[in-house]
């Protein structure tokens, strides 16, 4: 069936990977990329599909509501991706004003001109919200997030995602707004930003600069291949059920501290260092104000209701991210220069 399909934020690290699999796996899709190209946008991880007769990219901002209503209008969209958002937890402790026009305005715009142009006809027609598991807050060391937790965001990025969550649930209630959630946890893979724990680390090991842990590393993720989210989102967007929300996760639980020293001993045999040379760049640093302790997913819903399960385990996803960002040493120092390094210095200058 033909469609014409509007990712938002799909020159960032999760979309571009939401971009490929779409543009890949339905030719006869028409797949739109929206992004505004902010530090976190790059084109260049769309290389490989920019040419493609399906896909079309538009740099636009969504919280510019006129231009948003007027896109919507002119393309008569039949689904809307919505990944665009600004994502990163330091940087919104840093300037949290940035987050509410982006996560909370941009997807406000962007439902209303959803809801304008499918007033008359909605079959067929989904809005889909790509969202996160720090909407929850902070687990202790027992239990998992279900889609029933009650929302208690810490960081002023996840009380910007909570609120866009809940206006898309009032958007479904409200005026029955085709529209459905899902909530993962912390994504790892190719194409990620460098100012996340993963690839942030590698890059320094690389050039033999400290390692940053917050706190004592104690803190609790579960990291996911991003290829799996991107593999969910495609279920979820497909056969995902109108004003329900799912969970995605990976069922992999990591400390900090333990994944960096996992990163540490691969580092060192690729690098072809002495065992144990990477992890003496360890230096803790000042906690992150308000940082949660510990997110883990329980993901049997999507499981048991869409067949949805993560196809690689992470010895194995760890492994192929490591060797990626070593075989792209060109992506990385194009993202590292300018304005990175501007961040980059104020985010660790007093620690
Ligand atoms: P990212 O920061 O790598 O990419 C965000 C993209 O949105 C960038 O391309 C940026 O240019 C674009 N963008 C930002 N502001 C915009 C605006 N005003 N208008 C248009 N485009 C704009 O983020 P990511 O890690 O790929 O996350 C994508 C989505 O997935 C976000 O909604 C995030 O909350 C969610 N999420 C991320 C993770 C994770 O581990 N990274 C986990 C769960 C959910
Ligand atoms: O859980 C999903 C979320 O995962 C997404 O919604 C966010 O967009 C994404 O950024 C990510 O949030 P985190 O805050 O968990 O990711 P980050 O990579 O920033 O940090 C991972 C952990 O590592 C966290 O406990 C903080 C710690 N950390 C991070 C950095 C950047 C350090 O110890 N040192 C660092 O320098």
């Amino acid at each position: 069936m033909k469609k014409k399909i509007l990712i938002t934020g799909g020159a960032g690290f999760i979309g571009s990977h939401v971009v490929r699999l779409f543009v890949n796996n339905y030719p006869n899709y028409e797949i739109v990329n929206l992004d505004k190209l902010t530090y976190a946008g790059n084109l260049a991880n769309l290389a490989d599909v920019e040419d493609k007769p399906n896909y079309r990219f538009i740099k636009g901002d969504i919280v510019d509501a006129a231009f948003i209503q007027e896109l919507f209008e002119t393309e008569q969209f039949d689904g809307v991706i919505h990944l665009a958002a600004e994502s990163h937890v330091d940087r919104s402790i840093a300037n949290p004003t940035e987050f509410v026009f982006t996560n909370v305005i941009g997807t406000v715009n962007l439902l209303n001109a959803a809801k304008h142009i499918w007033k008359d006809n909605r079959e067929g027609k989904r809005f889909y919200h790509i969202s996160t598991d720090e909407v929850y807050g902070s687990l202790g060391k027992e239990g998992f997030f279900t889609e029933e937790t009650g929302y208690d965001p810490h960081s002023p990025y996840s009380a910007s995602k909570a609120s866009s969550d809940h206006f898309v649930r009032a958007y479904n209630d409200t005026f029955g707004l085709p529209t459905v959630i899902s909530n993962c946890s912390n994504n790892y893979g190719s194409f990620q930003f460098p100012e996340k724990l993963i690839p942030l680390f590698i890059n320094n090991i690389r050039n033999n600069k400290a390692l940053p842990v917050y706190g004592k590393g104690e803190n609790v993720r579960d990291w996911l291949w991003v290829v799996d989210h991107a593999r969910a989102i495609d279920v979820i967007f497909h056969k995902g059920e109108l004003g329900e929300t799912y969970n995605i996760g990976g069922f992999n639980e990591w400390t900090n501290i333990d994944l960096i020293k996992v990163i540490c001993k691969k580092m060192d045999k690729k690098l072809g260092r002495e065992a144990g040379t990477s992890e003496k760049l360890i230096t803790y640093v000042k906690d992150r104000a308000g940082h949660d302790l510990r997110y883990a997913i329980d993901a049997t819903k999507i499981k048991n209701e869409l067949g949805w399960e993560p196809s690689l385990q992470f010895e194995e996803g760890i492994e192929k991210t490591i060797d990626w960002y070593l075989a792209n040493e060109e992506w990385m120092n194009n993202v590292t220069s300018g304005d990175y390094l501007k961040y980059y210095e104020a985010q660790y200058q007093e620690r």
